[in-house]
Order: structure tokens, then C-alpha cells, then sequence
């Protein structure tokens, strides 16, 4: 069962990430927590910085420049984070 912070996170995942990064259990257990921390922080300002540099990803600018982002980020990090390498959680197979 995902607690509600967790489920926001995937499900902004699912809306905003997903057409580019596939799975996001699979995303998220590519990185330790201690990193997703660090790319979440302050509002996920370095994960929109690595997009917002990176051509091949201007399709997402819009998404990261906005309030709606801002407001996601939080939710990102803790579903990011609950599925982390190191977090010990096997995504479910269902
Ligand atoms: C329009 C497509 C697109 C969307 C939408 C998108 N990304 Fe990305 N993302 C990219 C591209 C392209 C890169 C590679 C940037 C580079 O290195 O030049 C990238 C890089 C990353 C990286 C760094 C990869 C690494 O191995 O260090 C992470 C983490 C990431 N994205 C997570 C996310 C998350 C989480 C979201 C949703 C909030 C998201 N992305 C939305 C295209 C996208």
C-alpha cells in the first residue's frame, strides 16, 4: 500500500515524467535515496535545472518552469525516494 504522499508523487509521475522516462519504479530504483533527496531539493530545482539545460528535453520546460511543479516536487521526492536502490522496497508485480 503507498501512504498519500507517495501516491500523489506517483501519480504526478505518471502525468509528467512517464512519456519520457517509462516506468517510474524503475526510474527511482536507479538512484539511492540520498541522491533523489539532493535532486528534489529546494523545490526539485536541480532536476528542473538538468532539464531546462538539455535540449532533448524541452518538450518538459514548461512543466518545470511551472507553479504546478513547484507544488509537485515534494510528492516526487517522496515517491522518487520510497522506491529509491537502497530503499528495499521491490516494486509490487501487480
Ligand atoms: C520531454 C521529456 C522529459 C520529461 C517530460 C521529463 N524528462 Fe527527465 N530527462 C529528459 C532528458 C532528455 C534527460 C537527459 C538530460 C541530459 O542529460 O541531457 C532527462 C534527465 C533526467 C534525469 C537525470 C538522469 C540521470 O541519470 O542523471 C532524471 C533523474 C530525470 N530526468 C527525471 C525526471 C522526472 C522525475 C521527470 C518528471 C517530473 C522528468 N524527468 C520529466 C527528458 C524528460
Amino acid at each position: 500500500m503507498l501512504n498519500a504522499a507517495t501516491y500523489k508523487g506517483q501519480k504526478a509521475y505518471i502525468e509528467s515524467c512517464k512519456e519520457c522516462h517509462g516506468g517510474g519504479q524503475a526510474l527511482a530504483g536507479s538512484k539511492k535515496q540520498r541522491i533523489w533527496e539532493k535532486l528534489m531539493g529546494n523545490k526539485g530545482e536541480k532536476l528542473a535545472d538538468i532539464h531546462t539545460a538539455s535540449k532533448k528535453a524541452q518538450p518538459s520546460w514548461e512543466y518545470f518552469n511551472s507553479r504546478a511543479y513547484a507544488k509537485d516536487a515534494r510528492h516526487l521526492e517522496d515517491f522518487l525516494v520510497e522506491y529509491a536502490a537502497d530503499s528495499g522496497n521491490v516494486p509490487a508485480c501487480n
